[in-house]
């Protein structure tokens, strides 16, 4: 990317982890204009279209057989695609009787969207703060942190997988049958920092919202096409949840694009029971957005980006970042790196013995993305991933197209970058 300046500039975190594709894809902008000359828009009450049809069926195929017989409702970004999700939910349990069940569970320290429905059932402070009067408190649960274990275990959360999960299954048994669904993202992404949960987890998690007939809602914003060198996150575990949502990468940033996939157990209950789903925004189901996301799957398959994506297989792209980004772990402010995919956080502490984090107000995370910015890489800090307030983190989540040459040449200014904000 250039400035307006000419300066040039490495995107080493796909923009907030949007872009998978790279930027200025022709194939892309080719798509959405022969879709704006042929149809720019219809209203969703009038009228379907062949670009929402067809790739809808698309992503219900890339999604897996958990999906088939399913639906998927599109919308202009996360936010949207999360807050049409927990309408879904509560409307799925109204249709199947549950009338009483209207709380949704999420996890602390995550963070949903920024409309009022998505703040709700975000955990993380800082985003909400100011607006926590005017939103409706649900309970939110632990979710695992290996580097900072709350059951202070030594070996990376490795058999802390069923300790999280007894969370979960409290959590719900405390709210008496009043649990609409749960909502977590299976990868986190910025609020704590791609953390990768412990081996069965999410599974545990999964059949406890089975049993108590609540429904699992995973959030893919950040993780899905491909991101994590998986179709969608929910596959490295075969994980079968009931609604999933995805944005970001769905249109690489070529136009907004959100979508909500849903499984045919909740689209089976709306259509055989009231009918239809109550719910709707003009912009649902854009066809320039919808062109721009079909063509950037087309682009995805095509390129085989999914396994450039792929951290654990030999050679590949993500391969090679994890490689790299695993040696900053000799830099003093480094506390942890950790990730899979292409969604990698680098942690930064002031002592790595105590892990201490950095006081708030040194803004370490913003330092370090400056220190990079002057020499052209861009990354994305965050800070707050201990409590919400405490803790710093940058966010590194190139496009699948990155090259080896770029990534070696990115690490090297990463690290000066942060030697310099320890400076
Ligand atoms: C996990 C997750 N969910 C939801 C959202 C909200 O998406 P949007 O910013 O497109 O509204 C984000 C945005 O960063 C996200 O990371």
């Amino acid at each position: 990317m250039w400035d307006a300046q000419g300066k040039q500039y490495l995107d080493f975190s796909g923009s907030a982890g949007v872009n998978f594709i790279g930027h200025g894809v022709e194939s892309i902008v080719s798509a959405m204009t022969s879709q704006a000359r042929s149809l720019e828009f219809v209203h969703l009450s009038q009228f379907t279209t062949p670009i929402a049809e067809q790739y809808a069926s698309e992503l219900l195929e890339f999604a897996g057989d958990n999906f088939r017989g399913g639906a998927v409702y599109f919308t202009c970004g996360g936010s949207e695609a999360i807050d049409t999700a927990l309408k879904l939910a509560r409307q799925y349990q109204v249709e199947i009787g549950n009338f009483g069940r209207s709380q949704i569970i999420s996890r602390t320290q995550s963070y949903h969207g920024a409309t009022l429905g998505a703040m709700a059932i975000s955990s993380s402070k800082r985003p909400r703060e100011m607006f926590r009067p005017m939103v409706r408190e649900f309970a939110s649960v632990p979710g695992p942190y290996p580097y900072r274990c709350p059951y202070e275990c030594s070996d990376s959360c490795n058999n802390c997988g069923s300790l999280y999960a007894q969370e979960v299954e409290a959590a719900i048994a405390a709210a008496e049958q009043k649990v609409a669904a749960i909502i977590l993202e299976p990868v986190s992404g910025a609020a704590v920092g791609a953390v990768v949960p412990p081996a069965g987890y999410l599974e545990r998690v999964i059949e406890i919202c089975r049993q108590a007939e609540v429904l699992m809602i995973a959030d893919e914003v950040m993780t899905g096409t491909g991101r994590t060198g998986r179709n969608f996150a929910i596959h490295h575990w075969g994980l079968a949840p009931d609604i999933l949502v995805t944005a970001k990468g769905l249109a690489s940033g070529y136009a907004p694009l959100g979508a909500v996939l849903i499984s045919a157990k909740v689209v089976e209950a709306i259509a055989y029971g009231s009918g239809s789903f109550v719910h709707g925004f003009t912009y649902s189901s854009h066809p320039i957005s919808l062109a721009a996301g079909r063509a950037t799957l087309k682009h995805v398959r095509s390129l085989n980006l999914v396994e450039a994506a792929d951290s654990d297989a030999q050679e590949t792209t993500a391969a090679k970042l994890k490689a790299g980004l695993l040696k900053l772990r000799t830099l003093d402010a480094v506390g942890d790196v950790r990730g899979i995919g292409l969604l990698w956080a680098v942690e930064f502490v002031s002592d790595r013995g105590a892990k201490t984090p950095f006081p708030g107000a040194d803004n370490f995370s913003g330092k370090v993305a400056q220190a990079a910015l002057e020499r052209g890489l861009l990354v994305y800090p965050v800070q707050g991933c201990i409590d919400g307030e405490a803790g710093d983190h940058i966010l590194i989540a190139p496009p699948a197209v990155i090259s080896p040459e770029q990534i070696a040449w990115a690490l090297e200014q990463l690290a000066s970058a942060i030697e310099e904000a320890s400076a």
